[in-house]
Order: C-alpha cells, then structure tokens, then sequence
C-alpha cells in the first residue's frame, strides 16, 4: 500500500539551503526510514523545462511535464529519462526556475499522488515546504527547520563549491532572500512555520546537533502516542 496511514512520517519544512536536505538524510538514515527531498522533484520539472524550451508562464504545459516526469531515485543518485542528473538539478539556475514553477497551483497538485508514493514501511522522512502542511498533514513528527540567511547563503556556498559548481557568496545571498520572499508569500502552500510544527533554528548548531535534536524530538512523539 503506498498512502498507509499507519506508517510514522517525520515532516522536515524550512527555507532554502536552511541544511533540512542534509539532517533529513541523516534522520532517515538513524531510523532505517525512507527519504523524500521533495525539492528534487520541483528541481526535475525545471530541468525538464529548460531542456524542452517551455515558458515559465506556461502554467499548463509545466503541470503537463510534472504529472508526466519519468523519474527515478536510486541510492544517491537521481535519474531523468534515463539520464543521471543529480547533479545538473542542483545549479542555481534550475533553484530559481524551481522556486517560480512552484507557485503554479496546478503543477504542486501534479505532484501530491507522486510524494505520498514514498510512504512505505517502515516510515519515512520528508523534506521541503509543505511537507507538514499539505501532503503529510498527519505526520508524527513536524518539524520547521531554518537558519540565518547568512549562514544559508554560506552553507549553499560550501555545498555548490563541493560539488564543483562555481558560486558567489553575494549573488547567493541575494538569491536566497528572494527565493525566501517567493515561497512565503506565494498563494498555493507557502512556506510557513504550521502552529503543530516545531521550531529548530539550527543557526549555531552542527549538523549532529540538528540531527540528534530530531532524533529526540521523534523518541518524544513516538512516546507520547502510546500513552
Ligand atoms: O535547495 P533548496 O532548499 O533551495 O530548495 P529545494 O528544496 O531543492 O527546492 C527547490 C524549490 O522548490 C524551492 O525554492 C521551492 O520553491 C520549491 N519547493 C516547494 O515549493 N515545495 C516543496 N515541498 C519543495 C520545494
């Protein structure tokens, strides 16, 4: 069954480059859980688009290329028709043709039946915006991960530079607050801290610490359920 309601979800919302992708991973990891970094998806759309020419205004054509996205997640890696791609979907440019498809109301719908599929035993860990929100209202555990833009704009340095993909801090920053401003403000599921959502502001913490906060803020949850 792919939309068990028995199966525990941990929701991991929060803003770009906030390094919810990295804790995610580590958190499902832990658990011996699935890993959805939904962003990808939003990422694959764009590519899509660049590589077939559409127009970001293009609403229908986009929902059309997100119902239809040959995809498939093996291990690490992330293949697109065939073609490995984990790579070409993490450049700025792809970011922000991502962060506009995502405003499109009927491109994030194409997408809810393909993000619950990743519900599978024994439990998964899902990372983006509307994780908590919308696909994954019932999640055990919800958690609204960010940081500094500073510091956001620092660690999408580090991570671009590791990847070999050339980078300015400055347009970095600038990129990331007007991605920030985008998300939140958008109609359709913005990117905002829901009321049963816990803050982590992971601005003065090390990845581990992140990681083992989740970690207990799940032993918590689970805990609490069975009393
Ligand atoms: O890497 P970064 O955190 O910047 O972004 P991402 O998680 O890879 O997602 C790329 C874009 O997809 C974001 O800027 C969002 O606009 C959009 N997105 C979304 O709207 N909803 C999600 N659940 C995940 C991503």
């Amino acid at each position: 069954m792919t939309h068990n309601k028995m199966i525990p979800v941990v929701a991991i919302d929060g803003p770009s480059a906030s390094g919810k992708g990295t804790v995610a991973q580590r958190v499902a990891k832990a658990l011996g859980f699935h890993y959805l970094d939904s962003g990808a998806l939003y990422r694959l759309v764009a590519l899509k688009s660049l590589q077939e020419d559409i127009e970001i205004a293009d609403e229908a054509k986009l929902a059309e290329i997100a119902a239809n996205l040959n995809v498939a997640f093996e291990n690490d890696e992330i293949f697109l028709d065939n073609c490995r791609v984990t790579d070409e979907i993490r450049t700025e440019e792809c970011g922000v043709v991502a962060s506009k498809l995502a405003s499109y109301h009927r491109v994030r719908e194409s997408l809810v039946a393909r993000q619950r599929a990743f519900r599978k035993s024994p439990g998964l860990v899902a990372d983006g915006r509307d994780m908590g929100s919308v696909i994954f209202p019932d999640a055990v555990l919800k958690v609204f991960l960010t940081a500094s833009a500073e510091i956001r704009a620092q660690r999408r340095y580090k991570q671009l530079m590791e990847k070999g993909i050339n980078a300015n801090i400055k347009v970095l920053l600038e990129d990331i607050r007007v991605r920030d401003d985008r998300d939140s403000n958008r109609s359709v599921a913005p990117l905002q801290k829901s009321m049963d959502a816990r803050l982590l502001d992971t601005t003065s913490l090390s990845i581990l610490q992140a990681q083992n906060c989740v970690l207990e803020w799940y032993k918590a949850s689970c805990a609490n359920r069975r009393v």
